[in-house]
């Protein structure tokens, strides 16, 4: 392994000085977990001082093939050896990935590029409202779809809703954009119906995730929601990023057999780079042609690195990757099997905890059952659970206290077994 670069003490009081809260964005871990990244090698990764961790918070999900994987190495080597950047004009890389997107994504007629996950979710809503002629768009209390003003409404309610007012997540909002989301209960299907009915003279879209944080989407909720557009003449708009090539190849939309009119897209199929996109119906996507400058229904989608080649070809290879046959079986089968064994492990300890998962997305939930909505997340026990997580990370395990989490690819027996020993000696602390 690489030697350590620099002793971590020097680095935070260098972040401190220089950056808000001495974080990269929403989270600074507290002083007894705090480290400094320095290199990450499949599923480990090492700070500065040469500690060693397992990775669980994979990137918020984007590592679905670890640290480094040798392949997307290679082809993102290659390209920025060929090229790093190029604007305004197509690229080989960026072609060839938006065809594979075309065949792999089942409401992909079309897809457009974006940079992040935020700006993908932005776009969708924006296709929406031009496309419909309508302002407002419903998303469900709890769900995180980025950090744009139309985004953060009722992501992180302090108490439930007022259905259909959200509450503002952040500060520096205008009260005017908030006003254009309506909120419901996630897997709620009736409420949702009732307030789309009552609205939908005002309402371009629903945007929902096929799985909300860790809340499994009720598969007939998710069909109602489909054919709740249908009858009002609404867009539906799946928000894939964390799920899209991370639940199935394709994303979830593959295996619900359910197909929304857009999706977004993101964190995985940035091979690690900064690279995101919209998919769906061609006649919603070309409202985003360049030719229809000018005219009032044109949504401009436009950004400095959209569709970069290097973020292509890195994607293109980690597609590559996860198109052999068997991955997701395996991938989603590691995690539930994991969770089994730490289930024992919380139960051996007389926890009242869950080890919860959806595929490869899984977490520590002080509660009963697997939750279904975001009342059932909000009477969970917050305090206990980042306890817990907190003592994970003290021994190794990076998992951000209180925060969904994910399985990789390269996770094998090795870490659930490390995993599973720190997770008896961590129980044992949070007993105390
Ligand atoms: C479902 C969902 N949508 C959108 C986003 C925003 O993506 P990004 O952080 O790349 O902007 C996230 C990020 O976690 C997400 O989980």
């Amino acid at each position: 392994m690489d030697a350590p670069t620099k002793p971590s003490i020097e680095e935070f009081e260098i972040a401190e000085a220089c950056l808000p809260g001495a974080g990269l964005g929403g989270y600074a871990l507290a002083d007894e977990i705090r480290f400094v990244f320095s290199h990450g090698r499949g599923p480990r990764f090492w700070d500065t001082d040469g500690k060693e961790y397992i990775d669980y918070t994979g990137g918020a999900g984007a590592l679905i093939l670890g640290h480094s994987h040798p392949a997307v190495v290679a082809a993102a080597q290659a390209q920025t050896a060929r090229g790093m950047h190029m604007f305004g004009a197509l690229n080989d890389q960026a072609i060839r990935l938006a065809k594979r997107l075309v065949d792999d994504i089942p409401c992909a007629e079309k897809i457009a590029y974006a940079t992040t996950g935020s700006e993908a979710t932005a776009y969708a809503m924006r296709l929406a409202r031009a496309f419909t002629g309508k302002d407002k768009v419903m998303k469900f209390e709890g769900a995180y779809h980025g950090n744009h003003d139309y985004a953060l409404v009722s992501t992180f309610p302090t108490a439930l809703g007022n259905y259909p007012v959200g509450q503002a997540d952040t500060g520096g909002q205008p009260a005017a954009t908030r006003g254009t989301m309506m909120i419901a209960p996630y897997n709620d299907l009736e409420a949702a119906m009732r307030l789309a009915e009552a609205h939908a003279d005002e309402l371009a879209a629903l945007i929902v995730e096929p799985v909300q944080r860790i809340i499994e989407g009720q598969p007939e909720f998710l069909a109602g929601l489909r054919a709740l557009c249908d009858r009002l003449g609404l867009v539906l708009i799946f928000d894939e990023v964390v799920t899209g090539y991370r639940i199935a190849y394709g994303g979830a939309q593959a295996v619900l057999g359910i197909t929304p009119d857009l999706a977004s897209f993101g964190k995985v199929i940035g091979g690690s780079g900064a690279l995101s996109a919209v998919a769906g119906k061609a006649e919603i996507i070309d409202l985003a042609d360049p030719a229809k400058k000018g005219q009032p229904e044109y949504a401009y989608l436009n950004g400095t690195l959209h569709g970069n080649p290097v973020a292509a070809a890195a994607t293109l290879a980690t597609l590559d990757e996860l198109a052999r046959p068997g991955t997701y079986d395996r991938l989603n089968a590691a995690c539930t099997e994991f969770c089994g064994e730490a289930q024992k492990v919380l139960d051996r300890h007389g926890l009242p905890a869950i080890a919860a998962n959806v595929g490869s997305l899984w977490q520590f939930l002080f509660m009963e059952r697997p939750p279904r909505s975001q009342a059932d997340m909000m009477a969970g026990d917050g305090a206990a659970m980042k306890r817990l997580d907190t003592e994970m990370m003290k021994r190794g395990q990076y998992m951000l206290p209180g925060v969904r989490r994910f399985f990789s690819c390269v996770h094998g027996q090795a870490e659930v077994d490390e995993t599973l020993s720190a997770l008896d000696e961590s129980c044992r602390a949070v007993a105390a």
